[in-house]
């Protein structure tokens, strides 16, 4: 069990606990032989948020199968990270996470080749924000069968080999959306996005026993492409003077709050939504 995870036992209360994970920042140096660290899967890893995660995950001594629709989406962040940190501590893969075949296949590929995935972040999405009667039944399908369909597809996929190495984290990419009905996002995007935390709550119950935790992250309008190019610069002022903490979320603080939820003193954190939104939305 805890292939590759390094160990270590915590006192909490009065009992000791085991408990698997990276953490610590190793060097390159130390990472000559990849195999050793632990294996986190990262979709939607060549957009902003999913490449922050990335970065984060390496940082903190894992070694990420990065998957994204085609692998010239990741190419500049593996070329920097796998030149800082050793060849081969992120992986590309291309994977369209809407197709459950291609998600089965990636997964039986990522078992053969670099073992069980301890952490699973699952954040590949789309926008639309189009509402209720401006949305076409196709686009409907579209938001839900990537937003919806590749979370439940891979959290399906990678769940048994961390049940049964009795470790793992899933954090899942919600959104404030989900609580709000959307402020400039669509129904479609919206209802994703709250069968996103459904999904989240429904899982972390299931498997809470057994040493995986599942949480969400809901964040509203980080500095991203999918915000700055869907708005005009009236609109994100607009935006941002809605925004309490008063400016948008950057990209790395969403890493930050990825790299909490896998670290192993997190254990008792799950089936929990972390909002991220600088006060826009407080419950
Ligand atoms: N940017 C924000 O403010 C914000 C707010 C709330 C939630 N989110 C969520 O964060 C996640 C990441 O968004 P981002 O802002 O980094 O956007 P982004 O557009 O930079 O990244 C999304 C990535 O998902 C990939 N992708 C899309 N469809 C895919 C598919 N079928 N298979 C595999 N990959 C696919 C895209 O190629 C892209 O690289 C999304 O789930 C988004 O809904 C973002």
């Amino acid at each position: 069990m805890l292939r590759g995870l390094r160990r270590c036992r915590i006192a909490v209360g009065t009992a000791s606990l085991l408990i698997g994970g990276a953490g610590g920042r190793p060097s390159a140096q130390c990472r000559a032989d990849q195999q050793q660290f632990p294996l986190a899967f990262v979709t939607g890893a060549g957009g902003t948020l999913g490449g922050s995660a990335v970065r984060a995950l390496v940082e903190d001594g894992y070694r990420v199968v990065a998957a994204d629709l085609t692998e010239n989406h990741m190419k500049s962040l593996c070329d920097e990270l796998n030149s800082a940190y050793g060849e081969q501590c992120v992986i590309p893969v291309a994977l369209d996470v809407s197709n459950s075949q291609q998600c089965h296949q990636i997964a039986a590929k990522v078992k053969r080749e670099w073992g069980t995935v301890s952490v699973l972040v699952n954040n590949a999405g789309v926008l639309s924000r189009a509402k209720l009667e401006a949305t076409t039944p196709e686009e409907w399908a579209t938001v839900m069968s990537v937003n919806v369909g590749g979370y439940f597809y891979l959290a399906r996929e990678f769940l048994g080999g961390m049940k049964e190495q009795g470790w793992g984290r899933i954090v899942m990419t919600g959104s404030m959306a989900a609580k709000t009905g959307g402020v400039t996002a669509g129904t479609a995007y919206s209802v994703s996005k709250g069968a996103v935390h459904a999904l989240t709550v429904s899982i972390a119950r299931e498997c809470a026993g057994s040493g995986v935790t599942v949480n969400a992250i809901a964040p509203a309008y980080v500095r991203t492409p999918m915000i700055t190019e869907n708005h005009t610069d009236s609109q994100i002022q607009d935006i941002v003077s809605q925004i309490p903490v008063g400016r948008l979320c950057e990209p790395e603080e969403f890493g930050h709050v990825v790299k909490f939820l896998v670290s192993p003193l997190a254990g008792f954190i799950t089936g929990e939504i972390i909002d991220q939104n600088g006060g826009m939305h407080m419950d």
